[in-house]
């Protein structure tokens, strides 16, 4: 069972690696680090020690190259112990693949190393209060004043936005060409006329920081553009066509976490003096649990395979598997609580966590509804 064949050794080592690490040092902590809504700090320096920050890097610029279905296969691990500290994770490719897309070498140089190694942390800003599925209405604005651009507006929903050193920055040169004026810049932390809002107290991924930014009158060099202006849309969303297969990895991890918490659980739990598993009812639920999970696994790996492949016309199937993950993890999850009974609806158990961290996956990075869009636009050529 869970035989994945098709995995090279190079892709099991680093799975099992942070497997490991994910069970000894990330799942003992994350109820604690959920019901404190603190950063995962610790968890967060297991992954840097282990080396696993710089895996989708290439070498020249300090990573070692393993790739995207390498990044989804310890997102998926990381997740099914922590979806908080997964979600950091995976910020800093977020925030990262723009520069690795669109950077000129000497924005590549100056932060990817530091990248790969989590010396520096990442962010990646996009939503704004007013501007969340359509993200080309964006309305902070970036005029150019000599040799620098003038920034001013407010970005919400920014993960990590609070602890990142580098965040990408997605402002508009003209909102009236909406799509076409979006312009990315790369904003450090202590900028002035740059400043970190209120953070948002969520219903899960606690420990996963969530902020406002704000920018007034913020002055950023011209040589802190990402690309030419009126790239950022595109820079945007070929960051999410290979991140959102790793969203969806992290979905397979919770729902994988939900699955073996059901499956323990109704083993042990005694009613009418049998097992609860002896029930063909529960076994059924645990059978539909366990299909979805599978094919939300097969689908990530799919979408993460054509990236490794080079196929950069993936948004297809980068969609169709962060949606189908997203949807499988909440379902699995609900059900998982359901499997436990009144205990899973206490947080004495974690079921309610993954229910909770669950939700998130059909939200962020696209919502579900946004996936299906764009999902319907393929197929219909519109
Ligand atoms: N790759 C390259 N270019 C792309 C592209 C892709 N995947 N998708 C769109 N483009 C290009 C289009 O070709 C088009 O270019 P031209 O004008 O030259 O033809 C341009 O971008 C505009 O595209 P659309 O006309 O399709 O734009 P739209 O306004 O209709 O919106 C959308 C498209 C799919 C709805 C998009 O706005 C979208 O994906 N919205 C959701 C936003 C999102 O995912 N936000 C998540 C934020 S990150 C996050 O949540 C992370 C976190 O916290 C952890």
């Amino acid at each position: 069972m869970n035989d994945l064949f098709y995995l090279s050794e190079d892709q099991r080592m680093i799975r099992d690696l942070a497997r490991k690490i994910a069970r000894e040092r990330i799942a003992p902590r994350a109820a604690h680090y959920d019901e404190t809504e603190t950063y995962p700090e610790e968890s967060i320096r297991a992954l840097m020690d282990a080396g696993l920050y710089g895996i989708w890097l290439p070498e020249e610029y300090g990573g070692t190259d393993m790739g995207c279905l390498a990044l989804a296969l310890v997102c998926e691990e990381i997740a099914w112990a922590c979806a908080a500290t997964a979600t950091q994770y995976l910020d800093q490719p977020l925030g990262g693949l723009p520069i690795l897309l669109a950077g000129t070498e000497e924005q590549k140089k100056k932060y990817l190393p530091r990248l790969a190694t989590g010396e520096m942390l990442a962010a990646y800003s996009l939503s704004e209060p007013g501007a969340g599925s359509d993200a080309a209405g964006l309305r902070t604005t970036a005029v150019r004043q000599g040799d620098h651009y003038v920034l001013n507006g407010s970005k919400q929903w920014c993960t990590n936005g609070d602890h990142a050193d580098v965040i990408v920055v997605f402002a508009t040169v003209d909102p009236k060409l909406r799509a076409k004026g979006v312009t990315a810049f790369l904003v450090e932390k202590g900028m002035p006329g740059f400043s970190v809002g209120k953070k948002e107290k969520k219903l899960g991924i606690r420990a996963s920081p969530t902020v406002a930014l704000h920018f007034t009158d913020c002055p950023v060099p011209v040589d802190q553009r990402l690309g030419e202006e009126g790239e950022g849309f595109r820079i945007a969303m070929q960051t999410l066509d290979v991140t959102r297969p790793a969203t969806g990895a992290m979905a397979v991890g919770i729902g994988q976490a939900a699955l073996d918490a059901a499956v323990a659980y109704a083993r042990e739990r005694q009613q009418f003096g049998q097992a609860i598993a002896a029930f063909q009812g529960v076994q059924f639920m645990l059978a539909d649990m366990a299909m979805q999970v599978h094919a939300a696994r097969l689908m990530v790996h799919h979408a993460a395979r054509q990236v490794d492949a080079g196929i950069r016309s993936n948004t297809y199937e980068a969609s169709m598997a962060k949606c189908w993950a997203g949807d499988a993890a909440m379902k699995v999850a609900t059900d998982a609580v359901q499997v436990f009974g009144g205990y899973g609806y206490t947080r004495e158990y974690p079921v309610e966590r993954f229910m909770r961290d669950a939700k998130i996956m059909q939200i962020y990075e696209g919502t579900n509804q946004i996936q299906r869009v764009v999902i319907a636009r393929e197929l219909l050529g519109s």
